[in-house]
């Protein structure tokens, strides 16, 4: 399993029918969607999962994430020391209808800490792939969660204002002195920001909050100054195999096709990567030497390299520090599933995480492009 060398694409390509797929219009809101079960092809209905037996003595090995890599012992302990246990919170919504689908608790914020660390590793230590100048002075973390990025970023960019933006205040006050963090709903347009300020506009992991990416990137393309870049970082809600160890059928399979349809239903795709529509985005914002890298990232320590092994490892981790989270709000609201399906599914779902014959990876890419100096 390799990663492909980066992708470069013409600046002004003609228009992708793609792109209408990111459209909400006509889609039903979240709230309006809620509690009617969905029957789609390819998908299994949620009773499925309770008829099902859990085989407790199969190769599934319980202990298979415990010593995920003997260096996530300590990151675990002190990321979990903290754990919150009863009760699920998600933002206000007294603000924005924005409506984000991730609970923003002390154990949603464990997982986005850990997958923070997974994509470090996944990038060989490097907080960003667009080729940024060193003397950089203005920089924009959108949609920051945990504003773990922002801090390290800050950190190394110390002549650099960083902001970072959320839903949710949920970020540390002990930051770097160049950085700070503020509440804005980056579905409100235009963004608080001038026009052509920054000289770098950084977002990760926002799949299933955008419902028109091209439109979201054209704001960005706005707020950035001529010269400067955007970069996207997401990853696949599908889980694959390129050996056929994961069946369809199984609850890892059902879990990407569950995301698309719940994506399609409320009109905030969770495919992003799949559908290609970050690129198409950027090719229509106006960006120039628009670039893509995509890695498969491993889920579970199957594969025989010894850094995708480790990835892997906290690719597991990561999931299975909060899979609940991810998945509760959007399968009941959504899909209509009941509390008890999902709890139900979920233990399918882990069990089959665990299963170290299972080699299963997540497509992730990285997509950046630099406003043209003449794009004033
Ligand atoms: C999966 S987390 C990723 C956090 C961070 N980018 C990272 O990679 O560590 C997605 C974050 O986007 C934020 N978010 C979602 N919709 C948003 C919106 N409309 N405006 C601002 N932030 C948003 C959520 O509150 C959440 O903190």
């Amino acid at each position: 399993m390799s990663s492909p060398p980066e992708k470069k694409f013409p600046s002004s390509p003609p228009k992708s029918p793609s792109s209408k797929k990111s459209s909400s219009a006509g889609s039903p809101s979240e709230a309006d969607a809620g509690g009617t079960a969905t029957t789609v092809e390819g998908i299994l209905p949620a009773s499925h999962w309770v008829e099902q037996p859990l085989n407790q003595d199969d190769d599934a090995d319980s202990t298979y994430d415990d010593d995920a890599a003997s260096s996530t012992a300590s990151l675990t302990s002190s990321i979990f020391a903290y754990r919150t246990l009863h009760g699920r919170t998600y933002h206000s919504d007294r603000h924005t209808d924005a409506q984000y689908w991730t609970p923003n608790d002390d154990q949603a914020m464990a997982a986005g800490d850990i997958i923070h660390h997974l994509l470090t590793l996944v990038h060989d230590g490097k907080l960003h792939r667009a080729p940024l100048d060193e003397n950089i002075s203005r920089a924009l973390d959108v949609g920051t969660g945990t504003g773990i990025w922002a801090i390290d970023f800050a950190d190394i960019f110390t002549n650099c204002e960083v902001i970072g933006t959320d839903l949710s205040p949920i970020q540390p006050s002990w930051v770097p002195p160049n950085l700070k963090f503020e509440l804005v709903d980056a579905l409100n347009f235009p963004w608080p920001f001038p026009p052509n300020h920054f000289d770098y506009i950084h977002m990760r992991y926002l799949f299933g909050a955008i419902p028109d990416w091209n439109s979201f990137i054209a704001q960005a393309f706005a707020c950035t100054k001529p010269g400067g870049w955007v970069e996207s970082f997401e990853a696949s809600c599908v889980f694959r195999s390129d050996d056929g160890t994961l069946l369809e059928g199984s609850a890892m399979d059902q879990w990407g096709k569950v995301f698309v349809e719940a994506g399609r239903t409320k009109g905030k795709p969770f495919d992003v990567v799949g559908e290609g529509l970050v690129t198409v985005a950027f090719r229509e914002a106006g960006f120039e030497e628009v670039t893509e890298w995509e890695f498969k990232c491993p889920i579970g320590k199957w594969a025989k390299d010894g850094k995708l092994k480790e990835i892997g490892a906290y690719a597991l981790k990561a999931t299975l520090a909060d899979v609940e989270g991810w998945i509760l709000r959007t399968w009941n609201q959504v899909m209509g599933w009941s509390e008890e399906e999902v709890i139900v599914y979920l233990a399918h779902l882990r069990e089959q995480l665990r299963d170290p014959n299972v080699h299963a990876y997540c497509l992730m890419r990285c997509v950046y492009g630099r406003k043209p100096l003449s794009a004033a």
